[in-house]
């Protein structure tokens, strides 16, 4: 089953959008695989947004990234990763609809509260740097 992996930015945490965040996937139909709250500290956020190294932006993206705890998540489900990346809205808050996560509580490009993988490929190298210890099976649950 598809998996992605979304990060609630420090923006997002200190301003107590978790529970709201994760009640939009959810509430959506996607099963939560794993999660936890944890600072990361500057090598890390560089390897996370290695991509973007070479943009003028990435100093301060990384700066943003380890100036509180992030929420970081996996979520799994049918076409999670793209469905994922629609729930939170286009990158630039500015282009982002109403009733996107981002539309709905970001203003600024460089607070933009959350993070979702951008393709299957990128989701598994994402949960692989965050999740090395994997994450939860499901099989057990009471059904
Ligand atoms: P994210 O989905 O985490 O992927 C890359 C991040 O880079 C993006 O969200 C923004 O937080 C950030 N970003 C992209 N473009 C800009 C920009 N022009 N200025 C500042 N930050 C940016």
């Amino acid at each position: 089953m598809e998996q992605t992996f979304i990060m609630i930015k420090p923006d997002g945490v200190q301003r107590g959008l978790v529970g709201e965040i994760i009640g939009r996937f959810e509430k959506k139909g996607f099963s939560l695989k794993g999660l936890k709250l944890l600072n990361v500290d500057q090598a890390f956020a560089e390897k996370h947004y290695a991509d973007l190294s070479s943009k003028p932006f990435f100093n301060g993206l990384v700066e943003y990234i380890v100036s509180g705890p992030v929420v970081a998540m996996v979520w799994e489900g049918k076409g999670v990763v793209a469905t994922g990346r629609k729930i939170i809205g286009a990158t630039n808050p500015a282009e982002s609809a109403p009733g996107t996560i981002r539309g709905d509580f970001a203003i600024d490009i460089g607070r933009n509260v959350i993070h979702g993988s951008d393709a299957v490929e990128s989701a598994r190298k994402e949960i692989g740097l965050w999740f090395p210890e994997g994450v939860a099976n499901w099989s057990s649950s009471l059904s």
